[in-house]
């Protein structure tokens, strides 16, 4: 079920049967020549909109903006500071708290969010140890391309030229969730550099046509579809068992 398209009434009737929501996390920031600006949201969007067709989860609207500072030389980048991207996550999640979800799942998309995303987490728990609250709340950060099988499957579609930023297969799954929006260009050189990330203007200076070590020419549909199916089998799975423990 998406929370966007309930009602309160159907909220209140789904805390009866789980206690478990599903946030889907990511940032706009760019892509690369081909890479779409909402890529790390639309992902665990994509997979999070899927799992919900076939299992009883409920996914609420995604969090689509991160920690992107290091992408803002590029045009349509959108961040959020990690203090002010903390302090959001922690809103949303007393929200659902307030209501009585005690199991928050975020499924991320973007790498550059985890560190943050943690560290919110380690706020929250400190409010309640310090509120000496009853035990239960809990919190859990996912990446989607950590859920089980998909990087053995990323390694096995694309061997070489994956990368770390605008990667094959993240381009793959939007391919197959949005095919009217897929874009191509010539790629120099086609697998893209790799490096540390600094700030903004560094960025840019290392990584000209913003890619790190990938080479998107290699996604299809057909590869995102294959990404899809096991991402959400993965979900449906590490959600069941982080809903139990
Ligand atoms: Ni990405």
């Amino acid at each position: 079920m998406l929370l966007a398209l309930a009602t309160g009434a159907e909220i209140e009737a789904h805390l009866e049967r789980s206690k478990t929501v599903v946030i889907p996390i990511g940032s706009n920031e760019q892509h690369g020549p081909t890479g779409l600006l909402g890529t790390d949201w639309l992902c665990p969007e994509i997979i999070a909109h899927e799992a919900q067709k076939t299992s009883d989860l409920l996914i609420t609207p995604t969090f689509n903006i991160g920690m992107a500072q290091h992408h803002l030389d590029f045009p349509g980048t959108i961040a959020l500071r990690p203090s002010t991207f903390m302090a959001a996550i922690g809103d949303w999640a007393r929200s659902l708290a307030h209501h009585g979800f005690t199991r928050l799942y975020f499924l991320n998309g973007h790498g550059g969010n985890v560190a943050t995303i943690e560290a919110a987490f380690s706020e929250m728990y400190a409010e309640a140890s310090f509120a000496g609250r009853e035990r239960g709340f809990a919190c859990r950060l996912r990446n989607w391309w950590d859920l089980k099988g998909v990087m053995p499957l990323a390694s096995r579609l694309f061997p070489t030229g994956h990368g770390s930023h605008a990667t094959p297969s993240e381009i793959a799954v939007t391919q197959w969730a949005y095919p009217d929006s897929i874009k191509s260009a010539n790629y120099a050189p086609q697998i893209a550099p790799t490096g540390p990330i600094r700030e903004a203007r560094d960025f840019r200076a290392r990584y000209a046509d913003g890619r790190m070590g990938s080479d998107p020419g290699q996604a299809s549909p057909e590869k995102g579809g294959e990404l899809v199916a096991k991402a959400v089998e993965g979900l449906i799975a590490d959600v069941a068992a982080f809903s139990a423990a």
